[in-house]
């Protein structure tokens, strides 16, 4: 399974991810510039990602956690997402999602 992955400098990266993993870890643990102060607890916003606009229906829906978090991150858009509460599966294989400035270490 592949994610793409814009960095916040504008290139973009094909990562390798695997069944059952947050996009949130996958883009940590390949090396790229995401901050995720608080390890996917769903408290920090500083792993926040654009989706593509494609992608978003299929992905689950935010938790009112989520959404009342996001709230706080800087320069949230309608297809903003907190990528650690993305579960990767088969289903979304080839996803594409941006890292916001703000997800920068
Ligand atoms: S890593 Fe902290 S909210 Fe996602």
């Amino acid at each position: 399974m592949k994610i793409l992955v814009t960095d916040q400098d504008g290139a973009e990266h094909e990562l390798e991810g695997l069944d059952g993993w947050r996009v949130m870890e996958v883009i940590r643990d390949w090396g790229l510039n995401i901050k995720a102060e608080c390890g996917g607890a769903c408290a920090c916003a500083t792993c926040h990602v654009y989706v593509d606009e494609a992608w978003l229906w299929k992905l689950t829906p935010k938790t009112d956690d989520e959404d009342d978090l996001l709230y706080t991150a800087p320069d949230v858009k309608p297809n903003s997402r907190l990528s650690c509460q993305i579960l990767l599966s088969d289903e979304l294989d080839g996803l594409k999602v941006t890292l916001a400035q703000s997800a920068r270490q």
